[in-house]
Formats: C-alpha cells, sequence, structure tokens
C-alpha cells in the first residue's frame, strides 16, 4: 500500500500517454496522492480532463498561464512529492533532463526533483537505439535519485516490431511501490511454494484442489518488494505476480515437479513459506489413453501418497533458516494446526479457517491466526491478502 505516499507522474507527449490515466489510477487505488506535470505535447494524446479527474488534482502544463494561480508548481511539486515517475518519456524529453534544460512544466519540475525519480522511456526503435539517446539514459541513470525502466519489446505505435515500448502500468507501478517500501528484506532469499498441484488421471482429466494461488502470490510480491531475493514455485493457475527483477517465478504442475523445484531453490533459501494446496495423492497409474465409461455404476482410481514437501523440509531445515506453513483447516482448527507445526518441524503456521467468512478459496481477504514455537497466537482481522502478506514478513 502507499497510503499517505505523494506522487507527482510526469507526462510527455507520446502515443504511450494514453496508458498513463491507468498508472494514475494504479496509484490512487493503492492510496498515494497524485498531481500530475504535463507537457502540452501530452495534452494532444491524452485530456486534461482525464488527467485531473483520476488524479484529483488540477493537472500542471502551463508554466506562464496569466490564470495560473500556482505559478512556482515546479517548485512546491518536489517539496510534495516523495517519487517522480515519468511515464512515457519521450526522447526529446529525456534529451532535456539529461542535459538540463527546462523549459516547460515537466522539465522544469523534474530539475527541481531531490527525491527518488523513475523514468519509463517510449518510442520508435530506432531513435531507442540512437547512440545520442542512450548516452541521454546513461546521464540520467548516473544521477543517483534517478531509476531508468527499461523499454519494452513489442509491437509498436508505428507499425513496427522492436524495442520501445514503454513497461505496462502494472510494471511502472510494480517498480515504484518497491522504491517506496523498505528494503528490510534486502540480501534475503525466500522460496515460497504457492497454487494448486494437478495429478493426471489419463490425457484429459486430474485431481487438483480450489487453490487460487493468490496468498503465496501475495507473499511473493510483498517479499520482493522488500528487497528479497524471491522464487516462487507455482502450480497452475491463471494468476500472476507482477514482473519484478528479484521474483524469479518456476511453473510446475504435479507435486513431484513442486518437490524437485522447491528441493532445488532449499538449500540457499534463508525463508521458506509453503503456500501451495499440494495434492497429497496422485493416480497410481495415470493411463496413457482416456479413461472410457464402462457401464458400471462406480470405478475404483488406485492412488498413491505425494511427497510432503514441509515435512521434508522441516527434517532438512538448518539453524539459520525460517520455515512457515499454512493450515487449511474445516474443524479442529487450532489443535490439528499445532499438530502440522510440530510433524512438520516449521518456525510457525498460519491457520486459515474455511469456516472463517471471508477466508474462501480464490477470496481477495483473509482471516488467519499465526503460531510459534514460541507457543504465541496471533489473531489477525479480516483483511487483504496484501494486508495479510505484509503482516506474515513483519512478523517473520
Ligand atoms: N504441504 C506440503 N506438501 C504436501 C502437503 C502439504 O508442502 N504434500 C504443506 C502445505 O503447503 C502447508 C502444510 O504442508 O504449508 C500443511 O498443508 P495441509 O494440506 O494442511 O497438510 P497435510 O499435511 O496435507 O494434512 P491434511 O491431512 O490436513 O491434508
Amino acid at each position: 500500500m502507499l497510503t499517505g505516499k505523494h506522487v507527482v507522474v510526469g507526462v510527455s507527449g507520446g502515443i504511450a500517454a494514453y496508458k498513463t490515466p491507468l498508472l494514475i489510477r494504479l496509484l490512487r487505488t493503492a492510496g498515494a496522492e497524485v498531481k500530475v506535470a504535463a507537457t502540452r505535447n501530452a495534452l494532444e494524446f491524452v485530456t486534461e480532463l482525464t488527467l485531473q479527474t483520476l488524479s484529483g488534482n488540477k493537472v500542471y502544463s502551463d508554466v506562464f498561464a496569466p490564470t495560473n494561480d500556482h505559478s512556482t508548481e515546479h517548485v512546491s511539486l518536489p517539496d510534495w512529492a516523495d517519487m517522480m515517475i515519468i511515464a512515457p518519456a519521450t526522447a526529446n524529453v529525456l534529451g532535456k533532463m539529461a542535459n538540463g534544460i527546462a523549459d516547460d512544466a515537466l522539465t522544469t519540475t523534474f530539475l527541481a526533483m531531490a527525491c527518488p525519480v523513475l523514468i519509463a522511456p517510449a518510442m520508435n526503435e530506432k531513435m531507442y537505439a540512437h547512440p545520442a539517446l542512450q548516452r541521454n539514459l546513461l546521464t540520467l541513470n548516473e544521477m543517483a535519485h534517478v531509476t531508468v525502466l527499461p523499454c519494452a519489446e513489442g509491437f509498436l505505435a508505428c507499425g513496427a516490431t522492436g524495442t520501445g515500448r514503454m513497461l505496462e502500468p502494472e510494471e511502472i507501478f510494480a517498480a515504484a511501490e518497491k522504491q517506496l517500501t523498505e528494503q528490510s528484506l534486502q540480501g534475503r532469499r525466500v522460496l515460497i511454494t504457492a497454487g494448486p498441484t494437478q495429478e493426471k488421471i489419463d490425457p484429459v482429466r486430474f485431481i487438483s484442489n480450489y487453490s487460487s494461488g493468490k496468498m503465496g502470490i501475495a507473499l511473493a510480491e510483498e517479499a520482493a518488494l522488500r528487497g528479497a531475493e524471491v522464487t516462487l514455485v507455482l502450480g497452475p493457475t491463471a494468476m500472476r505476480p507482477p514482473h519484478l527483477p528479484n521474483l524469479r517465478v518456476v511453473d510446475v504442475v504435479t507435486a513431484i515437479d513442486m518437490h524437485d523445484a522447491a528441493m532445488k531453490t532449499f538449500p540457499e533459501a534463508d525463508i521458506i513459506i509453503l503456500c501451495a494446496a499440494v495434492a497429497d495423492y496422485r493416480a497410481a497409474r495415470p493411463a496413457i489413453e482416456k479413461i472410457k465409461r464402462a457401464g458400471q455404476d462406480s470405478m475404483i482410481l488406485e492412488l498413491v501418497e505425494n511427497p510432503d514437501i514441509a515435512a521434508t523440509l522441516g527434517a532438512r531445515k538448518r539453524s539459520n533458516q525460517k520455515l512457515i506453513g499454512f493450515a487449511l483447516e474445516t474443524n479442529d482448527e487450532e489443535e490439528n494446526a499445532l499438530k502440522k507445526l510440530s510433524a512438520k518441524h516449521l518456525d510457525m503456521i498460519v491457520l486459515n479457517s474455511l469456516r472463517q467468512e471471508g477466508a474462501a478459496f480464490g477470496c481477495d481477504t483473509n482471516v488467519v491466526t499465526l503460531y510459534d514455537t514460541d507457543g504465541r497466537k496471533t489473531e489477525l482481522p479480516k483483511m487483504s491478502k496484501t494486508d495479510v502478506a505484509k503482516r506474515i514478513l513483519d512478523y517473520i
């Protein structure tokens, strides 16, 4: 969450400006206050009314407007801001900022800005590859408070395909959120398992469960935002974490795949959070061809036990590794959770009761209780999975 954070969004005149309103909306939804500084050209691509309505503030675009009741905006905005994001940054604006030229609302604001500045360039691939442009990017990146984000590859507005696209608003938002979050897990390696597993019965059927992976994805994102190197071993789900350079996703399908992927990363991990809803059993002999209806009232499918990833890691855990498990229960919740805490040699277990309203599969909220090996019990009220992730990481 960015509650209470002040963000200045700078917009320059490129076609990617049509995506900037989405970035503003993401920032506002996360609780940030937003003010916009735009070039005249930017307002050819996105209307002032749109930027004003979404930011909830007047747009600063004309340094000399006679009616301008905030003529020193380029000085007051930097005093107000915790961060500036320039998206899109055109080749022209990059050139000016790299060389200290300040001749409009955006570049004057940039020149007075001492807080962190994130720049998301966008242009044609030939312009992006030009040595003058690359030199300007280097110059900007050398400024201690400035971070230039890469351009993405793909379809460009000019019809060509290449590198020059602005990153998606979600990616720019994630980078901003990371910069504004205290790097309390810097230097730590975090391994997280999440989502369901699928155990094949035949080429068209499998055994699985309702897990969406949302809780584990929220944990992975939050740990990465706090600076950790995160490996997310993710079962089959439509959900994905945002693109963050320090968050690696390993896609798996079965419990055995998940076990093998987790075992690989486990030795280097400092914190291991086992959030996945692993299928406890798999078909003993998955059929090679589709199983046909046999005309009988019932059929017997033989199942064999899957590895218990948590128990395996618990048995191998070193004293400097923290192992956190989840328990999803429908009855005798506390008793079952405490049994799993000790049987699997966990340091902490997060109890999820399906009897609690707001804690269902696929829900955006969760209601959990944390138990640790020191006998502490912490009940958390119903909150978003993102907030649960923050509380769990604070606790660890
Ligand atoms: N877990 C795991 N590997 C398994 C099963 C569970 O790593 N094969 C982990 C889960 O990710 C979770 C914890 O163990 O962190 C408890 O999972 P749960 O399914 O509640 O426990 P089980 O031991 O499978 O017990 P149950 O009989 O209640 O299913």
